[in-house]
């Protein structure tokens, strides 16, 4: 078995998604040992309605500590869920456990510092591109540029606009991510 920590920072439909994918036999010999957000956030209560463990670390001059001491020991794979702290070098310094992340574009292209959330489906709608979609990588130190591990695109369509694109990225996420997951549970020892 398994163990998968997730953290977040934002509405948590991923981490639902994630955890049904468990409870259903779709994702096998997997369990999230923790959830962990960096801010109040609806995920938060999802974990708990999920019947989840988790905690709440807030940022601040501790923050890299606080993380590292947080993550349970017996954790084999670290997942960020909309995660919007940066992990740094410290960070990376003490824990040598794969992490992967979900981010909502086609990378490399749209990826770095600032490019989260809305602001990556207006970069995208800006730029007139006629697909987007969603990754999921390793995360490293450099900022959504670790190797990808799936990715799948959509259409753009005329009358896109950003929030209609989230939803349909949004929908390609919650197949991407599960099966990204499994490929690495099979991949870890
Ligand atoms: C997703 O769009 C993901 O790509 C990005 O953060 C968002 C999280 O969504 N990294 P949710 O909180 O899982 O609904």
């Amino acid at each position: 078995m398994k163990n998968i920590c997730i953290l977040l920072s934002g509405s948590g439909t991923n981490l639902q998604n994630i955890a049904e994918c468990i409870s259903r036999g779709e994702i096998q010999n997997a369990k999230i040992n923790l959830v962990i957000a960096d801010r109040d956030c609806y995920g938060l209560l999802r974990a708990e309605n999920l019947g989840l463990n988790s905690i709440l670390i807030k940022r601040g001059k501790t923050f890299t500590e606080d993380l590292v001491n947080a993550i349970p020991e017996n954790t084999d794979l670290i997942i960020l869920a909309g995660f919007l702290s940066i992990l740094n070098e410290s960070f990376f310094k003490e824990i040598s456990i794969p992490i992967i992340n979900i981010h909502p574009s086609l990378l490399p292209k749209f990826g770095g510092k600032g490019m989260w959330g809305n602001h990556v489906h207006e970069a995208v709608l800006k730029n007139k591109e006629t697909e987007s979609g969603a990754s999921v990588h390793f995360v490293t130190e450099e900022i959504d540029a670790g190797n990808i591990i799936l990715q799948k695109s959509v259409q753009i369509s005329e009358n896109e606009t950003a929030e209609t694109l989230a939803e349909k990225v949004h929908k390609i996420e919650y197949e991407i991510f599960p099966e990204a997951i499994k490929k690495i549970i099979n991949f870890i020892d």
